[in-house]
């Protein structure tokens, strides 16, 4: 029956973590997949979902959610995105179901974009996270680039961006990342943000937004979700997919949220059902158990407040093994410029590294990272700064 099944590519990111787990030297590394570690670089469970788990035990509860998925999770999650005070909310405008994690989010929004608009294609930024190219590709839309990254500054392509948003056909969609952009932690700034929104109206494009990193551009979630908002103010309608993957550390749980901008409530409801149709064939409903941690959380003003508190420290221990990578790269004497370190910002450092340096860091030294030269900040520690800094200046200095 399978005798004409090839083995499949490498994932790009998560392929690195298996090769990461089956090196056997005690001083390696994993710069690879964006997972948050600790100083100690040990995964974390954050003090809020142990004591929502704690609150969950004893209140055992396996019945199926709904379709779209937990309610209480999603109003939450919702005011995330769209302001505490939303009136979008208010007018039910917003059709929203629990997602699969981001990945979900996104791949949902993809066959509902080619189950109703079937000749429509979507524009994605170069760079972008690999598996966006795979969740389209999969749902069969056909995918245009558009300008993002300028390798020379390693800062925004700004220029490029804006031409390529008014040569796009009128009405054409464009995935967003809302803040920290994986892979190279460049954002464009509020004003940019002002400018590209102003030209989507003009030329009535659709913007999607994946926000898998709310917090970890600025320390907070409010200020992560200026772009969107920005883009409500000027009246758009927009999708949005969110994760609870990074931010609350519920990697696994697979816990999100796609939402959809609607023009009333009454197209609300008939979008949300559509969503709930293409989930049912595939996973029936989502899991119970990330969504009640998460709405024990966000349902509860000091457990609220605690998580606030630690997606800050994780973006500032982030921010800070930043200045320390720079800095250690600067003492060692290395003649390159390392001060996009500390200007990019989020979970990633889009280095510059080629892949042949990447593999010379693997292959001499140990450490793990994807090909493309992203480097996890959230990988690195006080313990391992120094030894990262070391290999990388071996494999860059002439
Ligand atoms: C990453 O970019 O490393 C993460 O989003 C993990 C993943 O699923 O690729």
């Amino acid at each position: 029956w399978w005798g004409g099944v090839e083995p499949a590519a490498k994932d790009p990111i998560l392929g690195v973590t298996e090769a990461f787990l089956a090196d056997p030297s005690p001083n390696k590394v994993n710069v690879g997949v964006g997972a948050y570690r600790d100083d100690d670089g040990k995964p974390v469970v954050l003090e809020c979902v142990r004591e929502a788990e704690r609150r969950i035990s004893g209140n055992l509860n396996m019945e199926y959610l709904p379709m779209g998925g937990s309610i209480r999770m999603i109003e939450e999650t919702l005011k995330l995105a769209y302001g505490e005070n939303s009136e979008l909310i208010k007018d039910k405008r917003i059709a929203a179901v629990q997602a699969l994690s981001g990945t979900g989010a996104c791949r949902l929004f993809a066959d509902f974009q080619k189950r109703f608009l079937p000749d429509s294609q979507i524009y994605i930024p170069v760079p972008t996270w690999s598996n966006h190219h795979n969740i389209w590709r999969d749902a069969h839309v056909p995918q245009r680039t558009f300008h993002y990254y300028h390798p020379e500054s390693k800062g925004l392509d700004f220029a490029g961006l804006m031409d390529d948003v008014k040569n796009a056909p009128n009405g054409s969609f464009f995935l967003l990342h809302a803040c920290a952009h994986n892979p190279t932690g460049v954002d464009p700034s509020e004003e940019q943000w002002r400018e590209i929104s102003y030209q989507f109206k003009v030329k009535n494009h659709f913007a999607f937004f994946d926000m898998a990193y709310q917090g970890f551009a600025s320390g907070d979630p409010e200020r992560d979700a200026k772009a969107i908002r920005i883009f409500l103010e000027d009246g758009h309608l927009i999708g949005c997919a969110q994760s609870y993957a990074k931010n609350m550390g519920l990697y696994g749980q697979r816990v999100g949220c796609l939402s959809v901008l609607c023009e009333d409530e009454m197209q609300a409801v008939a979008v949300k059902s559509q969503l709930q149709q293409i989930a049912r064939p595939m996973y029936s409903n989502p899991p119970v158990h990330g969504a009640l941690i998460v709405s024990i959380i966000l349902n509860d003003p000091d457990l609220k407040n605690l998580w606030l508190k630690e997606v800050k420290g994780m973006a500032d221990r982030i921010i800070g093994m930043r200045t320390a990578l720079r800095e250690n790269l600067e003492s060692l004497g290395s003649s390159l410029s390392w001060e996009h370190i500390t200007n990019q910002i989020g979970m990633f450092c889009y280095s510059g590294l080629t892949p042949e340096q990447v593999d010379h860091l693997t292959n001499e030294f140990h450490i793990y990272m994807t090909r493309n030269g992203r480097i996890s900040m959230a990988g690195v520690t006080t313990g391992n700064v120094g030894y990262l800094a070391n290999a990388i200046h071996e494999v860059t200095k002439s």
